[in-house]
């Protein structure tokens, strides 16, 4: 072998090695053990948190690059989660772990951050990068907001 081909043989091999090592943990993150599933049970806000959490990473990773279509992919897959949470609220299934009396500001919280969402697929579909990262900037309080007030 000469210099030049042990050179892109090793290149080649760096690149392999990337790629492998950048899928595995996509595909460990669907993963869920029993434990986890278990400790979830049919508590839709935690459900819905879960989720969410799994969600914004996958935005986080879109607005760093750019990639509007990665963005507005992983908010699409939210649909649906908060009016199971809103409903399980409204009949008394679940409560938040902290001020569970204070429902009206925990859904307007809820609210406010569901329209921001809305917002950052709409920035994300027209890949206006400033709005997705204004937008993703602003749900990252939310998230810490709400917590503040409303997880123990
Ligand atoms: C409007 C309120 C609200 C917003 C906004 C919110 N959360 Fe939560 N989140 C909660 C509450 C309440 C809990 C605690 C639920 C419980 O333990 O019963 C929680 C729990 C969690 C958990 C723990 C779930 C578990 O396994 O126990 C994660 C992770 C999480 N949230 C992620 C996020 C992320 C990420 C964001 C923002 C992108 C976010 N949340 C935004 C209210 C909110």
């Amino acid at each position: 072998m000469t210099k030049r081909t042990l050179a892109a043989a090793s290149v080649a091999a760096a690149a392999l090695a990337l790629l492998f090592s950048s899928s595995t943990p996509l595909r460990a993150e669907h993963k869920h053990s029993p434990e986890v599933q278990e400790r979830s049970g049919a508590n839709p806000l935690i459900e819905e948190m879960r989720r969410l959490d799994t969600v914004f990473k996958e935005i986080v990773s879109g607005v760093a690059l750019g990639d509007g279509v990665r963005v507005h992919r992983a908010i699409e897959t939210m649909h649906g989660a908060r009016e199971k949470t809103e409903e399980a609220l409204h009949a008394g299934e679940i409560k938040p772990p902290k001020n569970s009396g204070k429902l009206e500001k925990f859904e307007m919280m809820d609210k406010e951050f569901h329209g921001d969402l809305e917002k950052l697929a709409e920035a994300a579909s027209k890949d206006d990068r400033t709005g997705m990262l204004r937008l993703t900037k602003k749900l990252m309080d939310g998230c810490v907001r709400c917590h503040a007030a409303y997880r123990k």
